[in-house]
């Protein structure tokens, strides 16, 4: 890799500012000056810019747990971004798997990888999602079947996908889906005529949401995890 690049790649720095600075003598490669910004970066060089040895900082893949009142655009709008929380460079190339509304919380996926995000995403990859809801009436057996059969949205052409209940009591459920709809589990319960009062994430797919990792804090994912996707 081109030593401008190699600069772009493992700080803020823009490729017009890494030229700048390799011009101006501030770079070096092995401790001396390199002023040729097309110098090829061997694996075993050491790169220094102002007293700091550079790294790549190469795709990022990240578990967050979503707090309250938090959301999942990438700009803060009525709340603040989940973005705020996670305090690492070129924190603009960082993409969110699949929203939560503001007053869901939960597991959220986070990388700057786009072909993972976008694996996660996808209607076609079937992903599933295990949501943690409290409603505010019992559930019946005819609303459970509704659900896991298949329920009528507002504004939808057709059913939800087959989805899968777990009675914890009569008004807290799990339940997996493996759609992303907008508001789909707060509109699949209002169908059936109950109302969610309190929703939480604990699963996509394979990757559950660490039991131990608190409300508003992140931890990169390990290389096998990333795997799942
Ligand atoms: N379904 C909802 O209704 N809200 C969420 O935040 C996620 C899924």
């Amino acid at each position: 890799m081109r030593l401008d690049k190699y600069i772009c790649d493992s700080t803020e720095i823009s490729r017009k500012d890494a030229k700048t600075i390799i011009r101006r003598g501030e770079v070096t490669v092995n401790d001396k000056v390199c002023k040729n910004a097309a110098y090829h970066v061997a694996d075993t060089d050491k790169i220094v810019h102002d007293n700091n040895e550079l790294t790549l900082i190469g795709l990022r893949y990240i578990m967050l747990h979503k707090p309250m009142d938090m959301i999942c655009s990438t700009v803060d709008e009525a709340y603040p971004s989940i973005l705020n929380l996670i305090d690492v460079q070129k924190h603009g190339d960082l993409r969110i798997a699949g929203r939560l509304d503001a007053d869901t919380t939960g597991l959220i996926l986070i990388s700057d990888d786009g072909k993972w995000t976008h694996r996660i995403m996808s209607p076609k990859s079937d992903c599933n999602k295990t949501y943690q809801v409290w409603l505010a009436e019992p559930i019946s057996a005819e609303a459970i079947a509704q659900i896991e059969s298949g329920v009528q949205l507002n504004n939808e052409k057709e059913l939800t996908k087959p989805a899968t209940v777990e009675i914890i009591d009569e008004k807290q459920v799990n339940l997996t889906i493996s759609e992303g709809k907008y508001h789909q589990v707060k509109r699949m319960f209002a169908a059936t005529g109950n109302k969610v009062t309190y929703l939480h994430r604990t699963q996509i797919g394979a990757l559950k949401l660490d039991a131990d990792l608190p409300e508003g804090e992140w931890r990169y994912l390990t290389a096998e995890e990333i795997a799942f996707y």
